[in-house]
């Protein structure tokens, strides 16, 4: 079995984190036999996130990590955003599971890790081991408030940790139902770069429907590399999110319109949300890194939710590091907004204007207007995107009538 390859090796791409990519598919005769002898290993049923988090691994998205997290790496994320090898990470890539399954499962046995009862993985648990989710809460999402969606799915995850290797011989069915076509590996962007001659790629986190700010800082980071990679996340999100299908539709509709198709490639970026501000966007930086990214985007507020961070903190916590501990460029961006007597959008540090020439639209407003089947301000959002939220909304609630 081998463990990683070298694709970084050939074009001068950066490095990934850990300085190698990750591959942990089992391919051919093994991935046969493996598949084969997981039908009679103790089967366990993966949730939303850790279907996600599986499929990050396999692919070399979470390098350097091979596995789920064991006790040591644990801690030391959650103190001090380091793996215990010093490593820098930021959130706690963990398999919880309930105490009544956790005394089922011995030390060093080999379980299936499976979505629906159909194998996926295994997995030797090398650790078990409890933790405290008051503690997880307050360090990693700086809040032990249940109302955080984060802080909420934490809570009610499993008491005890699962910590060993995995080996995947098949991916979620995600893979193969939801965006196919856009879900391009770390090793797929990576050639895919490289064939392009981009040497310098911005990488762009989003989990909205595109607006004008989002056009804007993406095409001022344009400005100054080869190449754009927009990577909106597909994995879990909380409910009154726009779904991922409607907010992939708005992406395709601009980029067709008012995008250069030869700078910029959409991907999808299978991880599930956390909600974790600062600590997510070093989590987000350091992904992107894996998929061949050599800057990326932080602006405003970065997956963040409610007040629970600072506008900026998201940027300034990178300050904690070394650049090189990094290894890739972020590239900060202030609150960007359509000024009215500026007539174009700009951002608070480059518009001299006071708020009242601002079209400002917040989550629940534009959720609102969409709902109502009416067209956001073009300032702020661009009408091939009004339209097509528009009828997204309108057939998710067809959708919903029909489940009901
Ligand atoms: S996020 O949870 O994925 O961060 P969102 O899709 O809203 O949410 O944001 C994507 C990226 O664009 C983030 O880096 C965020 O900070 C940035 N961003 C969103 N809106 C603005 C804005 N109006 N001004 C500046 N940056 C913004």
């Amino acid at each position: 079995m081998t463990s990683s390859s070298n694709a970084n090796a050939s074009n001068n791409a950066i490095a990934p984190h850990g300085g190698r990519l990750i591959n942990r598919m089992l391919r051919g005769e093994m991935r046969q036999a493996v598949r084969e002898r997981a039908q009679k290993l103790f089967k366990l049923d993966l949730s939303p996130m850790s279907l996600s988090d599986l499929e990050l691994i396999a692919s070399g998205a979470m390098s350097p990590l091979t596995g789920f997290m064991g006790q040591a790496d644990y801690e030391r994320v959650v103190e001090e955003m380091r793996l215990s090898n010093g490593m820098v990470w930021s959130i706690p890539i963990t398999l919880p599971v309930d105490r009544e399954t956790a005394v089922l499962i011995q030390l060093d046995q080999e379980i299936a890790l499976c979505e629906n009862g159909r194998v996926l993985a295994v997995m030797e648990v090398t650790e078990k081991f409890e933790y405290d989710k008051q503690r997880e809460a307050q360090l990693v999402y700086q809040t032990t408030e249940e109302k955080h969606p984060g802080v909420a799915r934490l809570y009610t995850q499993g008491d005890i940790l699962l910590g060993g290797e995995i080996w995947v011989v098949d991916l979620p069915e995600a893979t193969e139902t939801e965006f196919p076509e856009l879900r391009h590996t770390p090793a797929q962007t990576r050639r895919m770069f490289a064939r392009r001659g981009w040497r310098r790629v911005v990488g762009f986190q989003t989990r909205n429907p595109i607006h004008r700010a989002h056009e804007y800082i993406q095409k001022t980071a344009l400005e100054i590399v080869d190449g754009l990679l927009v990577h909106p996340l597909v994995g879990e999100t909380k409910k009154d999110d726009i779904p991922a299908d409607v907010r992939i539709a708005s992406y395709e509709a601009i980029l067709r319109d008012y995008y250069p198709a030869e700078s910029v490639l959409l991907g999808v970026f299978p991880a599930a949300m956390r909600y974790a501000g600062p600590r997510e966007a070093i989590f987000h930086a350091l992904l992107r890194k894996n998929y061949g990214c050599t800057h990326f985007i932080v602006g405003r507020d970065h997956a963040g939710v409610g007040g629970y961070y600072g506008t900026y903190d998201a940027q300034l916590i990178f300050e904690q590091f070394k650049k090189e501990e990094i290894g890739i460029e972020i590239l900060p961006f202030d609150y960007a907004f359509y000024c009215k007597k500026c007539g174009m959008v700009v951002s608070s540090k480059t518009c001299p204007h006071g708020k009242e020439d601002w079209v400002y639209l917040s989550g629940t407003q534009v959720r609102e207007m969409l709902e109502r089947g009416e067209m956001l301000p073009p300032e702020f959002t661009r009408p091939e995107v009004s339209q097509v939220l528009i009828e997204g909304m309108r057939a998710k609630r067809e959708r919903e009538k029909a489940e009901a």
